[in-house]
Order: structure tokens, then sequence, then C-alpha cells
């Protein structure tokens, strides 16, 4: 009896436990009902001015979720208490929109005060970017909570740099409970935005598996030495439209990282963007669902963390 009553106590805890790691669709309804409206506003603002900053907001909800949890941690400056993830080598120089979430958050802590968390406004700025760039759309499932604390180290080791191997990307993923297929869903962002130089130069004068007019053409405006920031487009075909354009170039060795082409080099990843490439419609689905996994790691709830106030900054 008195074991059948303990672990009754057991369930009743790891429920509790449960439900408060649950996020929700309807979790601003009735305590911002403008939440969402404020937010799409300031995104389709940012992305008219310009259409790569839909790609950047994209990015900046994977840089966060990457790094313990979806929990706005990636947009703190760094203090004198810690060093937080912005000049990691993933990050420095590389990650953009920091100032477009900034003043979304102005927005909307107008409307609602200290109520909607930053990793929120993430995650929703990340699915209204999609729409924005002509993707598709999904639930934005909310209730996280915002970090007082940021790590570089974490930063440096959970987020994967583009010289990656099929095999280190699907042990990288897997470890934040993400599928082959999600990495490989989720790799179609790359559909949208831009690359430095420097992360695909080697590709482009050392690799094989490469189209070579596609190669020649890159070389002009990313020389073998300099040039470390000149920009080209990750899809060369639609560079500001989300769609699934970003699998056939794989399938034509025009994927421009090393890490985007080894989705499709004879592992065992080709059937997916063979899969992908042939249906918008199988690659829509595949990569909302796996924006809400993404959007699950490890979210702070209930009473962890905190709502800040301003995004870069921890509340005094
Ligand atoms: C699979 C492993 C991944 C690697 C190695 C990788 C690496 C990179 C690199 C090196 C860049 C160029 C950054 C720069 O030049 O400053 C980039 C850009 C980008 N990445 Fe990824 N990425 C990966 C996965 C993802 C995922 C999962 C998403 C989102 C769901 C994403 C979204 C983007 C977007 C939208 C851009 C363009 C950003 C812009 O133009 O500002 N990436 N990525």
């Amino acid at each position: 009896m008195a074991s059948a009553s303990r672990l009754g106590l057991v369930v009743l805890v790891a429920m509790a436990s449960a439900a408060s790691a649950q996020l929700s669709s309807t979790f601003y309804d009735t305590s911002c009902p403008n939440a969402l409206a404020t937010i799409k506003a300031g995104v389709t603002t940012a992305v008219q001015n310009e259409a790569r900053m839909g790609a950047s907001l994209v990015r900046l909800h994977f840089h966060d979720c990457f790094v313990d949890g979806c929990d706005g941690s990636v947009l703190l400056a760094d203090t004198g208490s810690f060093i937080g993830e912005q000049g990691a080598a993933p990050n420095n120089n590389s990650i953009r929109g920091m100032n477009v979430i900034d003043n979304i958050k102005t927005q909307v802590e107008a409307v609602c005060k200290q109520t909607v968390s930053c990793a929120d406004i993430l995650a929703v700025a990340a699915r209204d970017s999609v729409v924005a760039l002509g993707g598709p759309t999904w639930t934005v499932l909310l209730g996280r909570r915002d970090s007082t604390t940021a790590s570089k180290t974490n930063a440096e080791n959970d987020l994967p740099p583009p010289t990656f191997d099929l095999q280190n990307l699907t042990t990288l993923f897997g470890n934040k409970q993400l599928s082959m297929t999600d990495m490989v869903a989720l790799s179609g962002a790359h559909t949208i935005g831009q690359s430095q130089c420097r992360f695909f130069r080697d590709r482009i004068y050392n690799e094989t598996n490469i189209n070579t007019t596609f190669a020649t053409s890159l070389r002009a405006n990313c020389p073998q030495s300099g040039g470390d920031s000149s920009l080209a487009p990750l899809d060369t075909q639609t560079p500001n439209g989300f769609d699934n354009a970003y699998y056939t170039n794989l399938m034509s060795q025009k994927g421009l990282l090393h890490s985007d082409q080894v989705l499709f080099n004879g592992g065992g990843a080709d059937n997916t963007v063979r899969s992908f490439s042939s249906s918008a419609a199988t690659f829509n689905s595949a990569f909302t669902t796996a924006m809400v996994n993404m959007g699950n790691i490890a979210p702070k709830t209930g009473t962890q963390g905190q709502i800040r106030l301003v995004c870069s900054k921890v509340n005094s």
C-alpha cells in the first residue's frame, strides 16, 4: 500500500513536470492577444527592407535552440559575469538580426508588459520569415522563458561547423533528439540567405564533388586569399524564395557548403534529398514538422528563467 502510494506520487510528479515542460499554441491568447500580430508586423517590415533578414532570423532561432535549448540565450550580450554566445566561432561576425528582435521586443512590450519571452519572439519570427519569403506556415508552440545566462563554450560545442560530414551532422542533431530526416529538412533552410566566402572557399577550390561551372563562377568573388566576407547565395537558383530548389542544387553538385553537399554524396541521406527535391509538399511537411521539433528543444517553462524586458540583457 505504502509503495503503491509512493508510486502514485512518482507518477503525479512526473506528470506535473511533463506538463510544465509543454508548450502551447494558445499560451498568449488571454495574456497578450496581440503578441503574434505585433511580431508578424515587425518581421514583415524587416523583410520588406531587406529580404535576407528573413534568412538571418530563421538562423537565429536555430542557433538559439541548439545551445542550451530555445531560451533566447543567443541574444544576450557579454556581461561581467559571463561571456555569451555571440562571440563564439559559429556566431562571430556571422549571426544577424539581433537588432530586429530588439525592435520587435520593444513593440511587444508596448502592448503587453513583461509577458512575451524573447525565445518565443525568435520562434514566431522564424516562422513569419519563412512565410514572408514564400514558404509554408505552421503553428508555433509558445510558452518558452528566457535564460539568465549564456555560454560561449556551449555554442562552440553544439553548433555545427560547415566542415562537418554526414556522420558528424547526424550525431550532433541526434544529440538534440532530431532525426536524420529532421536534419535534412532543416538544412533546407539554406534555400534562403547567404554565406561568406570563408565558409565555402575550401569547397570551391579543393573539393571534387562540385559542379565545375558552379565552382568557377564562385571563385571570381571568393579568391584563394582575401575576400573572406564576400557573399554568395546558399541557393544559387532562388536565393530569396523559400522553396525546395536547395535539394535540386544538391543533386547537381551545386551545394555551396561542404555540409550541404554531404547530404547528397552517396550516403544515407540521398533518398531523402531526392524525395524533397521531387516534391515541394513533402519537403514543406518535413520542414514544418522539424521546425516544431527544433522549437521544442529543452524549453524553460513555468518558473524557470525569466521574461526579459530587453532581449540583449538579463533583467536587473
Ligand atoms: C546542418 C548544419 C548546418 C551548418 C553546418 C550550417 C552552417 C551555416 C553557415 C556556415 C552559414 C553562413 C554564415 C555566414 O556566412 O555568416 C549558414 C547560413 C544560414 N543558415 Fe545554416 N547551417 C546548418 C544548418 C542550418 C539550420 C538547421 C538552419 C535553420 C533551420 C539554418 C539556417 C541558415 C540560414 C537561413 C542561413 C543564411 C543566414 C543569412 O543569410 O544571414 N542552417 N549556415
